[in-house]
């Protein structure tokens, strides 16, 4: 996405904004009964600024709020609204957007893969509370080979260096013989790293696959990003 603002299309505007069915809300578009600005617009797929004035039967409408967007973290940069050293996550985003927006749940410098950003508190802190148990996907290419108990380790968890409970079960999936897929249910610092150090390896690299059922759009390139879909949305939310 290039341009400064967020856009969507009109009907799915108005079926957020007012709780009418994209179809019915295509409908009301069609019957004229929706302006943007003085504009009469019948074509429900118009796009409109996600602060668009829009006008449904004349009374004001707009959308209930929160701007969700997931991303593409390219390695190097840091997940921090600034830094002294380094380019942020932020920086990839237009100036207006980044500084509405904050990141849910670092990853480290060196890792990629699916970020969310949002400006809904409430939804961020649900989702990166220990108590919602939120699973995580990882892809790990390690330095060396497995040991042969590690799934049974992962799944009892691991005590880490200078922490007093083992981490929640974790799902440990071997792809070759240096690479794994591992879930997690929490987001301790730099905890997929730790837990490999626990058992003598070292993670090379590191890419989140998934977050809940909000699996990284294999279109977006590193650096890119996108709103969430409806439907990713219900699903952080279900
Ligand atoms: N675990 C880590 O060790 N690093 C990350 O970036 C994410 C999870």
């Amino acid at each position: 996405m290039n341009s400064s603002k967020q856009h969507m299309r009109l009907d799915r505007f108005l079926s957020q904004a007012t709780g009418l069915s994209r179809k019915q809300a295509g409908i009301e578009i069609r019957r004229r009964q929706v302006r943007v600005g003085d504009e009469l617009v019948r074509d429900p797929a118009r796009h409109v600024a996600v602060d668009a004035a829009v006008y449904w039967r004349d009374a004001p409408v707009s959308l209930p709020g929160g701007v969700y967007l997931m991303m593409h973290k390219p390695a190097g940069l840091v997940c921090a609204r600034r830094d002294p050293l380094h380019s942020t996550v932020l920086d990839l985003l237009p100036p207006e957007l980044a500084a509405q927006v904050h990141i849910v749940g670092r990853l480290d410098r060196e890792t990629t893969g699916l970020l969310l950003l949002t400006d809904d508190g409430d939804w961020s802190h649900r989702l990166t509370s220990p108590r919602h148990g939120c699973a995580k996907t990882y892809l790990a290419d390690l330095a060396g080979p497995l040991v042969p108990d590690a799934e049974r380790r992962f799944e009892q968890g691991l005590m880490l260096r200078s922490e007093t409970r083992p981490t929640r079960p974790a799902q440990l999936q071997r792809l070759t013989d240096c690479r794994v897929r591992v879930t997690v249910h929490e987001g301790r610092y730099h905890q997929v790293r730790r837990m490999f150090a626990a058992l003598d390896n070292r993670v090379l690299s590191l890419h989140r696959e998934s977050v809940g059922d909000v699996v990284l759009d294999a279109e977006l390139p590193p650096g890119g990003w996108r709103l969430l879909r409806d439907t990713e949305l219900a699903s952080l939310r279900g």
